[in-house]
């Protein structure tokens, strides 16, 4: 079988969506493996601008199938929507999109309860995008959780009554409280369970078996990025699930071996949405230029993204954890802003081993170390090929490969699926 991956190597938003779409020609299917409605995807192609939250991005390609896989978490409310807001084009989503029957549901009280459990930590919040993403991945782990091959028992109603009172006895006793119609919700809930089982729901690892012996080609799309993964992020200021390849696998039944290229994607720049440490974070006017030029505001959720410079300590980390084989830059395109241009080499780590990705990566714990370099200072974002590129532009990248050891492959100057260059 030739299963690609596709993850993100920072904090999230480094622009799967964008390459998913654009490397989804050379490929039949295209299957996210963890995450749920806390991603938010975007696409940009003929004028029109698409963020996706559960549903894979190779939904807009005629000849694609998109799965769901097992690993993922599905609000069946925000499913209904976004199929409602996909109606209006020409897809054949009954047919082109699949849902593992083992991916679990988000049930309306998991969402109360990762409100509820965020307002009770007050300063120490994570940050949630309060889509019940922990909550539910906590119900999946302890054995309570309710999969979508449930919705077609005859006895599943029954199922999510037991949960949900279990989750309202938690609610209640938090000392904090918010306010809920749950006969509202659940209403909301069941329509949108109806829609949801209109869809083909299948056994998602045989599936793909069998595309493996047919000779199939699978792009596996992460959600999130490395530093939010489970284990190997900045906890507690993670997500609930594991971000990095080897979700690919237990998010999809695929072996390890069946992996062959690994595409990691960096912004040409860090930014992070929601609480937690950030070295090169900047807080002067370069960091608000960043963030209004890049545009950087999250796609679920409309928050500010916090802005910094490149992480090349954190970036060789998550390259190692994914046994990464091409790379994939964003956004340089809103570094032609800037008359220098910083990028963190190394650590001033207190206990002095300052090229590793330390245990704490607070601000008292680390100073980052920057090279600086002139800026290009010109517009890229129409350019169309690697040798038309400024000649400090490649140094940048010249720079980056050098240190990381692994080729950039593709390198992104514009949101839109044409602003894209292959090298
Ligand atoms: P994802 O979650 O990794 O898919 O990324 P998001 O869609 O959340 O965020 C990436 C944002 O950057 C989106 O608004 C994209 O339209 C935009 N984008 C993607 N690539 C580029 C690029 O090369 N340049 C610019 N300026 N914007 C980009
Ligand atoms: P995509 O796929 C950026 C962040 C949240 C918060 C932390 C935990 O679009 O890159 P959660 O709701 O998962 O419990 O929140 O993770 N986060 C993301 N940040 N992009 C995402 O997804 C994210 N999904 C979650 O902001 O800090
Ligand atoms: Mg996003």
């Amino acid at each position: 079988m030739s299963v690609d991956l596709i993850l993100g190597l920072q904090w999230g938003d480094e622009g799967k969506g964008k390459i998913v779409d654009f490397l989804t020609d050379s490929y039949e299917i295209i299957a996210r493996f963890q995450g749920g409605p806390n991603a938010g995807h975007t696409l940009e192609f003929d004028g029109i601008k698409h963020v996706l939250h559960t549903i894979p991005s190779g939904i807009f390609h005629s000849k694609v199938e998109n799965l769901i896989g097992n690993g993922v978490v599905i609000d069946p409310v925000i499913f209904k929507k976004e199929i409602e807001n996909l109606n209006q084009f020409e897809i054949d989503l009954y047919s082109k999109l699949l849902i593992s029957n083992k991916a679990h549901i988000i049930l309306p009280t998991h969402k109360i309860l990762d409100a509820t459990s965020e307002i009770s930590k007050g300063k120490s919040k994570i940050g949630s995008t309060l889509r019940g993403i922990g909550p539910t991945y906590m119900d999946k782990t302890g054995r309570n959780g309710i999969r979508v091959g449930d919705i077609f028992e005859k006895n599943w109603e029954e199922k999510y009554d037991l949960l949900c009172k279990k989750h309202l006895k938690i609610i209640n006793s938090y000392e904090k409280k918010i306010e809920f119609n749950l006969e509202k919700i659940n209403e909301e809930f069941f329509e949108a369970v109806k829609k949801l089982k209109q869809f083909k729901v299948i056994n998602s690892q045989f599936y793909l078996s069998n595309a493996k012996k047919s000779g199939k080609k699978i792009l596996a799309e992460g959600a999130q990025g490395t530093l939010l993964d489970i284990d190997f992020g900045t906890y507690p200021y993670v997500t609930s699930s594991t971000t990095t390849a080897a979700g690919a696998c237990t998010g999809l039944g695929i072996a390890p071996k069946d992996i062959n290229e690994v595409y990691g994607i960096f912004k040409a720049y860090t930014t992070r949405v929601g609480s937690g440490p950030f070295p090169t974070e900047i807080n002067d006017k370069d960091g608000e230029i960043m963030a209004k030029v890049g545009n950087e505001f999250g796609s679920t959720t409309g928050r500010a993204r916090r802005c910094g410079w490149l992480d090349l300590v954190a970036l060789k980390y998550a390259i190692q954890i994914n046994g990464v084989t091409q790379l994939v830059m964003m956004k340089g395109d809103v570094l032609s802003n800037f008359k220098k241009i910083k990028i963190c080499t190394s650590y001033n780590n207190k206990d002095n081993s300052n090229d590793v990705f330390p245990f704490n990566l607070s601000k008292n714990e680390i100073i980052p170390i920057y090279t600086e370099f002139p800026g290009w200072e010109k517009d890229i974002s129409n350019i169309t090929s690697e040798n038309e590129l400024p000649k400090k532009f490649m140094n940048y990248i010249n720079f980056i490969e050098k240190e990381l050891k692994i080729p950039i492959k593709i390198i992104s100057v514009g949101p839109d699926r044409k602003q894209t260059i292959f090298r």
